[in-house]
């Protein structure tokens, strides 16, 4: 065994893979490093704020013509995002028909694409009929501004259910967990500040594994890529 190693010791092919296994320690460090500089600093792409947003999501509830009405609620939302924030700001997908399905978490509604950068999304989710599941674990906090209906959640150690109707925002930290309901149609504005690509692979496991809607896969992976797309080009990160 000794025999051996210092025989290897000698051998100039040992001396350079250790100089490439430093070189390989050192790269690491340094994406690490990298990683954690830019998460120290992303909040200065945010455009979007919880609180504007949570009082968006009331003014469409007011101003709905019955509580239900989702759609009128979508146009409102859309309008004045369009008219508070520069086109040469943020990029906003103004197709209000733009709905896709999403299997995620064990849980199924459609949502609706309002934004999509490195940093943010907004979107419309939900279902008419109800649907439940796991939030999944995020590297973005998340903000569901309740629109339409009820979500329910749940959260051990706390063995109370958490209730949450129309008006009010359920805020998950990046990193937590619940098990979420939505009992009957429920739809929301949600909000997600983060590390937004990081989230995907828990909005496609579901199609890939269970659903296999590669049709709905590829107009999420379609239309999140091009919002994605249109807001780098205007330097929105
Ligand atoms: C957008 O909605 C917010 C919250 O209700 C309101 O304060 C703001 O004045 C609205 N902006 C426009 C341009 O309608």
């Amino acid at each position: 065994m000794a025999a051996t190693k210092t025989k290897r010791d000698a051998d100039p092919e040992s001396k350079s893979s250790l100089t490439t296994w430093v070189a390989r320690i050192s790269a690491l460090f340094l994406f690490f490093s990298l990683c954690s500089v830019l998460d120290g600093i992303k909040s200065r792409w945010y455009v979007f704020d919880p609180t504007s947003l949570h009082e968006l999501a009331q003014a469409a509830i007011a101003h709905a013509p019955a509580p239900d009405d989702t759609a009128f609620m979508v146009d409102y939302i859309i309008k004045n995002l369009t008219s508070t924030y520069p086109s040469t700001q943020i990029a906003l997908n103004h197709d209000t028909s733009e709905w896709v399905f999403n299997n995620a978490g064990g849980a199924m509604g459609a949502m609706y694409i309002i934004h999509a950068s490195i940093t943010e999304y907004l979107i419309v989710f939900g279902t008419p009929i109800g649907t439940e599941g796991h939030s999944g674990i995020h590297t973005a906090d998340d903000y569901f501004n309740i629109l339409v209906g009820e979500q329910w959640a749940f959260s051990p150690p706390n063995l109370q259910m958490e209730r949450y109707p129309a008006g009010s925002v359920h805020h998950l930290p990046r990193g937590q967990v619940k098990q979420y309901k939505m009992h009957e149609g429920c739809f929301a504005l949600e909000y997600a500040r983060g590390w937004i690509p990081l989230m995907l692979p828990f909005g496609f496991a579901d199609s890939l594994s269970s659903t296999l809607d590669y049709k709905t896969l590829y107009h999420t992976v379609r239309v999140t890529g091009r919002e994605i797309i249109r807001n780098l080009l205007i330097f929105k990160i």
